[in-house]
């Protein structure tokens, strides 16, 4: 069985944007029962060799985040952007949102749920994130030809590895994180907010940074992250959200068809995979997702799994396709 992390992803797209108006096909109890009673799915359950379950201790796979630099640098046409139009139905506060509300999209990848974004208000700015050069490239060049976006100062891709690095700090600085969001009128100084000179763009004048995020949203890029950086991962999301602030989360399910097509010697941790162009991908249960929130401090709103049946269209075959949807809030003291 082949598992090709592109052709995956392009069919994981297809079926998330038919998933658009109903996202509870079948009961996620009937379809765990139905794979735990299963022999030729017994390796998906058994503990991982020599590693933990939880997210501390397992030993860091090889870089992830370089074989997603790979895999860009081999899509570069943008084949698999696929707007996201679904999410606004999904996360109907980003269309209620404030006037001027601050977004930031981690794991951008080529803009697929930025631009839907962007789409839903004129007022609202995107930063956007991701480790790899070329995408981010893509995406501003997806999204600067879409017709109907103005995005002029309204999205800043940047680079950055989530899983080495910090936010910067003219995302929301240290001083302004500390005042519970209101932007201290301190006065600019590069030397210590390490504002480079690309990101004075974003801040008006005696402004340290833009106070922070209304919203973050990360869909499907948890899974994309090794299993043990994913709590320092949403720590590090919770630190540049306003007190109040929401995590818009979306990502693969527990026992979603495209894990159980995974062979045994793909598996690198307890419900964790590599593809065969050495990207990873990750399984989410409810609890998986509740422990990683609830240890980053955050308020649960909504987590549930949908639970899609689709077909391939080009063998006919019925997929069921299980994804997390999950809104959490930061608490506002
Ligand atoms: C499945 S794609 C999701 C893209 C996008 N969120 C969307 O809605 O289509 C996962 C993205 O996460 C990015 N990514 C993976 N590891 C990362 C890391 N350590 N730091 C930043 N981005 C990362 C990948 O480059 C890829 O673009």
């Amino acid at each position: 069985m082949e598992v090709q992390g592109g052709g995956e992803l392009e069919n994981a797209s297809k079926h998330e944007a038919e998933a658009e108006y109903h996202s509870h096909d079948f009961e996620w109890e009937d379809l765990k029962a139905k794979v735990e009673a299963d022999p030729a799915f017994s390796y998906h359950l058994s503990p991982f060799p020599g590693h933990a379950t939880t997210a501390t201790t397992s030993p860091l796979p090889p870089s992830s985040s370089e074989a997603w630099r790979s895999f860009h640098r081999h899509h570069a046409s943008g084949k698999f952007f696929k707007e996201r139009r679904y999410l606004l139905k999904e996360f109907p506060e980003l269309l209620n949102s404030k006037v001027c509300a601050k977004i930031l999209e981690v794991g951008c990848g080529n803009g697929s749920t930025a631009v839907s974004i962007l789409r839903s208000s004129e007022s609202v700015t995107v930063f956007a994130c991701d480790c790899s050069k070329d995408t981010l490239e893509k995406a501003n060049e997806i999204i600067s030809s879409t017709k109907g976006i103005d995005i002029k100062d309204r999205f800043h891709p940047f680079l950055m590895d989530v899983s080495k690095e910090t936010f910067p700090d003219w995302l929301f600085c240290k001083a302004c994180q500390s005042s519970l969001g209101k932007a201290a009128e301190l006065l600019l100084d590069p030397s210590h907010h390490k504002i480079r000179k690309e990101h004075l763009v974003f801040l008006r004048e005696n402004q340290c940074c833009v106070g922070g995020m209304d919203f973050i949203t990360m869909i499907f890029t948890l899974s994309a992250i090794p299993f043990d950086i994913m709590p320092t991962t949403i720590e590090q999301c919770v630190s540049v959200l306003k007190p109040g602030g929401l995590i818009l989360f979306r990502d693969y399910g527990l026992y979603d068809m495209t894990m159980l097509r995974f062979l045994p010697h793909q598996r690198v941790g307890f419900r964790e995979y590599v593809r065969s162009d050495g990207t990873f991908s990750y399984f989410f249960s409810l609890d998986t997702v509740r422990e990683l929130v609830h240890t980053a401090g955050l308020i649960e709103l909504e987590l549930e799994y949908c639970c899609i049946n689709s077909v391939n269209r080009k063998n006919g075959k019925k997929m069921q396709r299980v994804w997390v949807h999950g809104k959490f809030q930061k608490p506002t003291s």
